[in-house]
């Protein structure tokens, strides 16, 4: 049986958690270059996690700039079985209000100008994606969150944009026709590099703001995105909390084959 070891990786407002036992910061390297900012080891109900700030303490790094191979490399090099990526992003759909939390299941990839491989000339690979999250992780979100009565929904589309730009109201329109639930800059590539590591990977989008297309709201800012992010702080603990207590099973494999799923992704010949 594998030991479990839960990853979070916060997005936007979200630097550190608190509450963990023998909370530890230690700097991981990698082939890739540095994380986004050193590991925040440490326990909870008995599961031991790994906590990483997506955009740095202080918030350096842009979207754009984030190293996301360096980021998700150092996840499994800390021993990461199981890893839920905790985004900031804005609701194309009515119905989804800032304060949701949208448990995504699909993505739409927008972004260009990441590094989104790991692999490359050489050793080639290609990942199914189709279903790009673990529906047991995801399960354990959904179950999370209505177990901490926070108002969220079950799927949705994530069109990951590359900003760092909103987006402008014919982009967030277009989104909308393409039957999209939020929008955001950081899911791409990392759930893709996720894949690639054979993490079984899930997210959960914080609805900060309407983006720019609904008619009675403000244009989303940085300030509203801010204030409905201070908003829903305790919300984001209480959800991975609630996650990490439901993980201390036995780890069962992925539905999907995640773990293993570089074993049918390698096209180029073994060497003679
Ligand atoms: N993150 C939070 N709100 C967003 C929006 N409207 N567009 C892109 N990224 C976001």
């Amino acid at each position: 049986m594998t030991k479990r070891v839960l990853g979070i990786i916060g997005g936007s407002g979200v630097y550190n958690i608190d509450g963990l036992e023998n909370p530890t910061w230690k700097k991981i390297e990698t082939p890739w270059g540095d994380p986004s900012d050193a590991l925040l080891f440490g326990t909870y109900a008995g599961v031991d996690m790994v906590f990483l700030p997506r955009h740095g303490r202080g918030h350096v790094q842009t979207p754009t700039t984030i190293n996301y191979r360096a980021n998700i490399d150092a996840m499994k090099r800390a021993g990461v079985t199981d890893l839920i990526s905790v985004s900031a992003c804005g609701s194309l759909k009515e119905e989804l209000p800032p304060g949701t939390f949208v448990i995504v299941d699909q993505f739409i990839d927008r972004t260009f100008a990441r590094e989104k491989s790991f692999f490359g000339p050489g050793f080639v690979a290609h990942v199914p994606m189709a279903h790009p999250v673990c529906p047991a992780l995801s399960n354990a979100l959904v179950e999370a969150a209505a177990q901490e009565n926070i108002r969220h929904a079950k799927g949705g589309t994530y069109i990951c944009m590359e900003g760092p730009q909103f987006s402008t109201l014919a982009e967030s329109h277009l989104y909308r026709s393409w039957n999209c639930a939020v929008i955001g800059m950081t899911a791409m590539p990392e759930a893709k590099l996720a894949r690639e590591a054979e993490l079984p990977y899930a997210l959960v989008g914080m609805v900060t703001d309407y983006d720019c297309w609904h008619p009675d709201h403000e244009h989303v800012t940085v300030d509203a995105v801010i204030k409905v992010i201070h908003e829903n702080a305790a919300n984001a603990r209480k959800i991975v909390c609630a996650v990490a207590e439901r993980l201390t099973g036995t780890r069962k494999p992925s539905p999907l084959g995640i773990e293993t799923v570089l074993d049918v992704a390698v096209m180029t010949a073994p060497e003679k």
